[in-house]
């Protein structure tokens, strides 16, 4: 976790870097700091709290002006989030400056080390141990800062996206990258560093994304110089044009991302399918399957790797995959996954789906089952990201940015991915007939519109929010391909209202949870046609008789639970496996009114970040 932004060129950097930093502040907002050389020597601001505290402090304590400056919000590991332990750090001598992203896991017997040689340090954290390693290195060997941060990060383990300059050396900045994402924007003489593209969007749609392993050399007037940190040799940068815009990563008149990014699932949807569905044709493109059909063919399982919403969706393409494809499916959760010594072979694939494509415990879950052979096909939103260039073979989701920390569109348009996939392959494996393949086609393509259709529920969700935003606790449940929904609408509730909240298959619920019911509960329950709709109008039944307060997620024109239900928030109709693109709406709807009734931060929560770039 953590934002990293960095400038060198002809601009001042004061404004680039403040701005970059709000723009990356989803991936933790603890701390901030900036450090900035004016000239003459370098001037460092540093503060518990957001990035509009870092503003508001920094402009009354230090002069903003010059042309190269690093900044950093951060998301606590070593150390509590105070003024010290945030970043910009300095080296003993105070020449060098750092900013990190990712963990140090030998700091402590590398701190022992430097100790003993006479280093004394301010903070609790791993990054300044790393700054004091490379001015150890620089000084004991007389070498340039190129040379020293490439030697000390040889001694370094763990992950990391740092960058670093001089005050004696003004005219460069040092970057190096292992398991934390860094971009580097290309300017004319200038460049931008961040750890995604959206705090250089507006002066430069050209990028570098720098590989694992990689260390780059900025300086001013010069040409970028790549290096591998291990062996030494150059590269050949690999420029990339941006397809990123300002207006995907702005709030667009919404007044949080998050609900902007709820309403932004119909064209979303429709951008994950464009393209890849064609109805007329009956016939479903997506290159990373169909150049691997044989894979997939001859694969005994699908094991599906991932964490918290995009777990959620591996549960939901579970169901689909079994029902439509019949192939084996279990999905694990990556952070259980790579350390459980799990049995897998050639004849697996893996699925990994992550919105950032940086999630530490999925990327290193994938990397296991690479080891042992399994074939790895990629679920990502983020292009370029670590899990997309790890896999073997990938679809991406197209969603867009999603800067809100709850994810919302993420999930859509990962289920819609899937669906395609299960699809393809169930008609590969003749176990769709070809007018029910095409029937799913059609229907498909009716989900942006149906999604658009939930959506107007919206002012008649805030007033059932306005009910129950005092609650202490929630339950959600659901059945089939909608129990996972009901995981996934308890942890939105939880993540950004602070309430506790729980989800369980309806039917589990007299295994336990229902001891919890009484007239103060709310149980928010998914009964959609077809399915098992009586099974879980039955379940209603038994709530009710229990005097818990329902609040019934059911099809458009539904009577029966109707009859029963505190409140009911009609969805359109559509076929089974469908449905949890439009139950989810109204959950995601549910939960944002709440948040914000309860006057929480919506897209910030606290304690969360983004993306989980540590294990
Ligand atoms: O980027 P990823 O999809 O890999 O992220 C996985 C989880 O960290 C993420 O879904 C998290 O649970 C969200 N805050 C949920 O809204």
């Amino acid at each position: 976790m953590c934002g990293i932004v960095g400038y060198i060129g002809h601009r001042e950097a004061y404004p680039i870097i403040i701005k970059g930093l709000q723009r990356l502040e989803y991936r933790g907002y603890d701390s901030a700091g900036i450090a900035l050389y004016d000239g003459e020597s370098i001037k460092l601001s540093k503060t518990k709290g957001k990035v509009a505290d870092l503003k508001e402090k920094l402009e009354n304590e230090i002069s903003t002006s010059g042309t190269l400056g690093i900044g950093h919000t951060r998301w606590a590991t070593h150390g509590v989030p105070n003024d010290v332990n945030s970043h910009p750090h300095y080296s003993n001598s105070g020449d060098l400056v750092i900013i990190h992203n990712g963990i140090i896991e030998n700091y402590d017997s590398l701190k022992k080390e430097l100790i003993n040689r006479g280093y004394t340090f301010k903070s609790d954290t791993d990054t300044e141990v790393l700054i004091n390693l490379i001015e150890d290195v620089k000084k004991n060997e007389n070498l340039k800062l190129g040379k020293a941060v490439q030697i000390a990060l040889n001694q370094v383990v763990g992950a990391y996206a740092i960058a670093v300059f001089d005050k004696n050396k003004p005219n460069e900045i040092v970057v190096a990258k292992l398991g934390s994402p860094l971009a580097i924007g290309i300017g004319e003489d200038e460049y931008f560093i961040a750890s995604d593209a959206s705090p250089f969007i507006e002066f430069t749609k050209n990028a570098i994304y720098l590989e694992d392993e990689q260390m780059a050399i900025l300086r001013r007037g010069k040409d970028i110089k790549i290096r591998k940190i291990k062996t030494d040799a150059l590269v050949d940068p690999y420029m990339q044009e941006l397809q990123l815009n300002l207006e995907q990563i702005e709030k667009g008149g919404y007044d949080h991302f998050m609900l902007k990014e709820i309403y932004e699932q119909p064209s979303a949807i429709l951008d994950t399918f464009r393209g890849r569905l064609l109805s007329n044709e009956a016939v479903i493109k997506l290159a990373g399957v169909e150049d691997n059909m044989k894979k997939f063919l001859a694969a005994d399982r699908i094991i599906v790797v991932a964490c918290g919403t995009s777990w959620h969706a591996g549960l939901v393409a579970e169901y689909i995959f079994e029902d439509l494809a019949r192939i084996p499916v279990e999905v694990e959760y990556a952070s259980e996954f790579r350390y459980r010594n799990p049995v897998i072979t050639e004849k697996d694939i893996v699925i990994a789906i992550s919105q950032s494509g940086e999630t530490a415990d999925t990327l290193a879950a994938i990397k296991l089952a690479k080891s042992k052979g399994a074939f790895v096909f990629g679920v990502c939103n983020v292009v370029g990201s670590s899990i997309a260039r790890e896999s073997d073979a990938g679809a991406y989701t197209h969603a867009g940015p999603e800067i809100g920390v709850a994810s919302t569109k993420a999930f859509t348009t990962q289920i819609t991915v899937l669906t395609l996939m299960a699809l393809r392959l169930a008609r590969a494996k003749g176990t769709m007939s070809s007018s029910e393949f095409r029937h799913h086609l059609i229907e498909l393509e009716t989900i942006p519109g149906k999604v658009e259709e939930a959506l107007q529920s919206d002012a008649y969700v805030k007033t059932v929010a306005d009910i129950y935003k005092d609650s202490k606790n929630c339950l959600y449940l659901g059945r089939g391909f909608n129990f996972p929904v009901a995981l996934e609408g308890a942890l939105k509730l939880k993540e950004i209202s602070y309430i506790h909240a729980e989800g369980y298959p309806a039917a589990e619920m007299k295994h336990g949870p229902i001891a919890l019911i009484d007239e103060q509960m709310p149980i928010i329950v998914i009964a959609t046609k077809k399915g098992h709709y009586e099974k879980v109008v039955s379940n209603i039944q038994e709530i009710k008789s229990r005097k818990g307060r329902i609040i019934g997620i059911v099809t458009k024109g539904d009577v029966s639970v109707k009859e029963l239900a505190d409140h009911v928030i009609e969805v359109p109709e559509t076929i089974e496996c469908l449905t949890p693109l439009l139950t989810t709406i109204p959950l995601q709807l549910l939960s944002y009114h709440i948040a914000v009734m309860l006057n929480k931060n919506v897209d910030q929560p606290r304690n969360l970040a983004k993306s989980v770039t540590v294990e």
